[in-house]
């Protein structure tokens, strides 16, 4: 049986030149067509979360939605989506990123948690870690405790964990 790490890194396809010259995209649409590998993959995050205490999971849009709600469920913890600019309907807070294609902003409804609560955030890819530290410092800024970040995958190049590691104590990728 092949480890976790080497069926997400087998499923994952590579597109070239998407979505601009110069970029290799890495695309999880198989992983979601194998509903075997969706479970060994929050079975996986859940068993490395085990006595960490995790008071919400903080999702971001839109790929870090997938994985992001069903390990909530898994953990029985609320499920926070923190969105692009101009999405959410209520109250906001908000900060601008850079991407490893461009620039971007990340919104948080204002009562998405309570000060002193202990957020976990989860996306599907770590690149440069830009998405990730906006959303930590929005969180921090709100009061919030990051309690770890969770990716599927991670483009160990692009020096995205070294980027976050400061940022909290625990940094899971599954496949690097
Ligand atoms: C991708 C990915 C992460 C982010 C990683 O999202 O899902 O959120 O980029 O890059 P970083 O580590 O350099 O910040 P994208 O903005 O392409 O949006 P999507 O999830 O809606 O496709
Ligand atoms: N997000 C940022 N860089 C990416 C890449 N190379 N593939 C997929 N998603 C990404």
């Amino acid at each position: 049986m092949d480890t976790i790490a080497q069926q997400i890194k087998t499923a994952i396809r590579d597109i070239p030149d998407f979505p601009k010259p110069g970029i290799v995209f890495k695309d999880i649409t198989p992983i979601l067509k194998d509903p075997v590998l969706c479970q060994n993959i929050i079975e996986s995050f859940a068993l490395q979360l085990q006595g960490v205490r995790i008071d919400a999971i903080a999702g971001i849009e839109s790929r870090g939605f997938l994985f992001g709600l069903q390990l909530a469920g898994k953990l029985g913890v609320p499920f926070i989506p923190v969105r692009k600019a101009g999405k959410l309907p209520y109250t906001v807070k908000q900060k601008v990123y850079e991407l490893e294609y461009g620039a971007a902003t990340i919104e948080l409804h204002t009562d998405a948690f309570e000060p002193g609560q202990h957020i976990l955030i989860h996306d599907d890819l770590l690149a440069t870690g830009g998405t990730v530290t906006a959303a930590s410092e929005l969180i921090t800024e709100m009061g919030g405790i990051v309690a770890g970040f969770t990716f599927v995958v991670g483009l160990g190049f692009l020096k995205g964990k070294e980027k976050i590691t400061p940022l909290a104590e625990r940094v899971i990728v599954l496949a690097n």
